[in-house]
């Protein structure tokens, strides 16, 4: 057995947390020539296993996150390249759908709500075309006959986010990744620096920088100085799989969604005839249970949705943590802490901000600076005492 003070490597940059952000962030650094290690019990799993991949940076606008808006377009316009890069460096496929996303109104309530949607996204300068019902269901003949009108956003697609996060890690093995299959259990501190970390089984990591990319579990690594742990909180969505089987297909053509009473539904339908349909979202803290009012209100508004629905066989249901930041926006690169960087908070965007994600990270690695597009969102933001420190003039 180590003592732990035994240091086993020592790398250029260690990522702690090996989800899809962490994947991205160590593939895309290691491809600069930094060496990397990442630290987690089960990388390639956590809270991509349960999304449902769609890239809705125009379908999931809401009001005060232009800002994010921007992040998200500019994420959603690498996709192409970066899976075809990605496909390419692991060999596997990512089920990238270029589909476009159909948003329906199913009452004049959600119809006013799109409306609304509508005009934002109208006012933000993103393409959108207003369709009657008969019009909807010439474009998806499975819905309901009532529905009263929609959204065609033809530029919001989809990717499996399981098949991604299975491509980033073999992209990171064969980039020469070091995959430590321990849970991280605290953050090296000394002389006023992050230097690396210890694992659960006692195994010291040194690194020159640190990137803590833990999902909803960032803000509870020990060791973190109370002034740099990340604001994150979990957020719970449960998610149904379904299967359509030949007969059915094309059950839909491309992603179905509305608010139905307040309340976002989902329908994702993958090439491979899986249908994802999500999600709840919910306040309970560390909570993963899959309850059977989580499962019947999802249930029951897709099938308002598409009635044919509940003929398909059901094959998974889950429930996963969204790291939710208090501006719903992700915090990424340098903290207060040198040595110390975050790539954390992606809330309801993670799968769509993996490409920038990648990049930016990679970018503020290998040069101390993050990229222009990525200042908003520094953790920085959210140290008050630091940025009046920073601000104050010389
Ligand atoms: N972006 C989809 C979700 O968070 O449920």
């Amino acid at each position: 057995m180590r003592s732990s003070t035994d240091i086993r490597s020592t790398t250029d940059v260690l990522v702690i947390g090996g989800g899809i952000i962490g994947l991205v962030t160590a593939w895309r650094a290691a491809r600069r020539g930094l060496s990397v290690a990442v630290a987690d019990p089960d990388p390639g799993r956590g809270a991509a296993r349960v999304a449902a991949g769609m890239l809705a940076a125009v379908t999931e606008l809401h009001y005060g996150e232009e800002t994010l808006l921007g992040l998200d377009l500019a994420s959603a316009a690498r996709y192409p390249a970066f899976v075809a890069e990605l496909e390419e460096a692991s060999g596997l496929g990512t089920g990238y759908r270029a589909c476009g996303t159909l948003a329906v109104a199913l009452d004049a309530d959600d119809r006013a709500h799109l409306r609304e949607l509508h005009a934002l996204q109208t006012r933000c300068g993103l393409s959108s075309t207003w369709l009657s019902g008969r019009e909807c269901r010439r474009l998806e003949p499975m819905l309901a006959p009532g529905v009263r009108g929609g959204l065609r956003v033809d530029g919001d697609h989809q990717v499996d986010p399981r098949r991604l996060a299975a491509a980033l890690l073999t992209a990171c093995e064969r980039a020469g990744v070091v995959l430590h299959r321990t849970l991280a259990a605290r953050l090296t501190v000394t002389g006023g620096r992050a230097r690396g970390a210890v694992l659960a089984d006692g195994t010291a990591l040194a690194a020159g920088q640190v990137v803590l990319a833990a999902g909803s579990l960032s803000g509870r690594l020990a060791g973190v100085p109370e002034e740099v742990v990340p604001p994150v909180r979990p957020v719970k969505g449960q998610v149904l799989r379904l299967r359509i089987p030949a007969p059915y297909a094309p059950f839909l053509s491309r992603t179905v969604r509305a608010v139905v009473r307040g309340s976002h539904v989902y329908l994702v339908p993958r090439e491979d005839g899986e249908l994802v349909v999500g999600a709840t979202s919910e306040e309970l803290g560390w909570d993963t249970t899959v309850t059977a009012g989580g499962v019947y209100e999802l249930l029951r508004d897709a099938h308002e949705l598409v009635p044919g629905l509940t003929e398909l066989p059901l094959t998974e249901t889950l429930a996963g943590l969204r790291p939710g930041s208090p501006d719903n926006a992700p915090m990424l690169g340098p903290t207060a802490l040198p040595g110390l960087l975050l790539a954390t908070g992606h809330y309801r965007n993670g799968i769509l901000l993996t490409p920038i994600t990648g990049d930016v990270m990679a970018e503020a690695l290998t040069t101390g600076v993050l990229p222009e597009e990525a200042r908003p969102f520094s953790p920085r933001r959210f140290s008050p005492a630091t940025s009046a420190r920073q601000e104050q003039p010389a």
